[in-house]
């Protein structure tokens, strides 16, 4: 039985989050990802939550002459157990390719963090019919490099860029399908045992309302929330979607 994963993604954007924090489900793990300036912030805020501390980004060199750019180990040195690599933000608009994110995860692996690596189509790929291709090749380009090392504790969140900060979500069938064909791939590339216990998580206008019924499908193991992240108590009614 896979546990549940959910992390907020705050992108550029720093709220307060105050207030109290409620108990967090048993079964679901929980994370946040603020930006790097409020990664210290965080970790003393979430201290004692059970909320773990994610990151955006990371460069895969371990220290030296790169400017603006921040490593494995200084995340690690703040509290940092997951960080999300190769978000299409980043892809879209900073450059990111495939070769980048297999280097940051390794790195990342080399530290013990996990690595949240997001994958996910344009609607002119979905509506060209290339959707599964496309996502296979992003797949393919981590899951057939990857050392067995950095392929165990990874992450893999699908995220169709249509459905990101639209308000339009993929249907929880949309989501079932890509997620199952995600983990399919893996199993291609890595064994049946590894993409079996590989959590594959979906992300795009993930919000209360519809939180349940695409967590409750099969191969979605959990959610990468933007938009809804940044109030906390709606990531919370996201993390308890359980209880309605
Ligand atoms: P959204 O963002 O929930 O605001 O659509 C998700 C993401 O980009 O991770």
């Amino acid at each position: 039985m896979r546990r549940k994963f959910i992390c907020g993604n705050w992108k550029m954007n720093a709220p307060l989050w105050e207030g109290e924090v409620p108990k967090l489900p048993e079964n679901v793990t929980v994370a946040v990802a603020p930006p790097f300036t409020e990664l210290s912030r965080m970790a003393e805020r979430l201290d004692g939550t059970g909320i773990r501390l994610a990151a955006q980004n990371v460069y895969f060199m371990d220290e030296g002459a790169y400017t603006g750019e921040i490593s494995a180990a200084m995340l690690k040195a703040l509290g940092v157990e997951y960080c999300i690599v190769g978000h299409s933000e980043r892809r879209g608009y900073f450059g990111e390719t495939d070769g980048d994110c297999l280097k940051k995860i390794e790195k990342l692996a080399e530290h013990g963090i996990a690595a949240i690596l997001c994958v996910g189509e344009s609607l002119e790929t979905r509506e060209a019919g290339r959707e599964f291709e496309f996502v296979e090749a992003q797949v393919r380009a981590a899951f057939t490099q990857l050392s067995p090392a950095a392929a165990k504790d990874i992450v893999v969140a699908y995220e169709p860029i249509w459905a990101i900060g639209t308000g339009k979500t993929a249907t929880s069938q949309q989501a079932e399908e890509m997620c199952a064909f995600i983990r399919k791939t893996i199993a291609d590339c890595k064994g049946a045992a590894d993409a079996d216990s590989v959590l594959i998580q979906y992300g795009g206008s993930v919000k209360p309302s519809n939180a349940k019924e695409l967590l409750g499908m099969e191969d979605i193991d959990g959610a990468l929330v933007g938009g809804a992240s940044l109030k906390p108590e709606s990531f919370m009614d996201i993390v308890c979607y359980q209880e309605d």
